[in-house]
């Protein structure tokens, strides 16, 4: 008997990279899933060229400044996602706080990474946050998305050490690493057959 795949709607802002260790995982046979959705809320992002010439996957970009209202924005991100039938909303740097009518459209179906270790440091900035700190142990979380800022059910988190001589850039590096291992291994754990 075939698997099911996991539909997955990827939304994005920059870069991508947790984006692209998603794929990687799926290339890899490590997560039983399908990208079937990217959207981007900017059409210059990195993150774009990581699906491009991948038929499985339909590309948004949705801008906020095309809509006068946050409802419409989230309104056309969620018909995109609709559309190509998403089983799981992922948040894979993606910039923007949703707000409620879209939390509860997808409710129990929308995952964050965040770089810290939550409840610590939510919001932006958090590996600076961390710095200012002097915390000794910072990472990752992945966690399940609700109505607070990055404060829903902890599913995944990994640490890592913050070293006496690292900058923003340093530790974001470390923090990164982790949230590559743990997004994909989070989301075959948990949403998967
Ligand atoms: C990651 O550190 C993620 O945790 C945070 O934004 C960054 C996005 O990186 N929310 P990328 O676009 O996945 O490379």
């Amino acid at each position: 008997m075939a698997l099911l795949s996991t539909r997955l709607g990827v939304l994005v802002s920059g870069r991508g990279s947790n984006l692209g260790a998603i794929l990687q995982a799926i290339d890899e046979g490590r997560l039983c899933a399908t990208v079937a959705a990217v959207v981007s809320d900017h059409r210059d992002a990195g993150a774009l060229a990581r699906v491009s010439g991948r038929k499985e996957c339909a590309v948004f970009v949705v801008e906020r400044g095309a809509y006068p209202q946050q409802g419409e924005f989230e309104d056309k991100i969620a018909e995109c996602l609709e559309g190509e039938r998403v089983d799981l909303v992922v948040l894979a740097g993606f910039m923007r706080v949703l707000s409620g009518p879209f939390v509860r459209r997808f409710a129990g179906r929308i995952i964050n990474i965040h770089p810290s270790l939550l409840p610590s440091f939510p919001g932006l900035h958090a590996q600076r946050q961390a710095l200012l700190h002097g915390v000794k142990v910072a990472g990752c979380t992945v966690h399940m998305v609700d109505e607070t800022l990055d404060g829903g059910q902890i599913l995944a988190q990994a640490a890592v050490p913050v070293l006496p001589d690292d900058t923003e850039e340093t530790l974001s590096a470390r923090i990164l690493a982790e949230e590559h291992r743990i997004l994909p291994e989070t989301i075959a754990r948990v949403f998967t057959t």
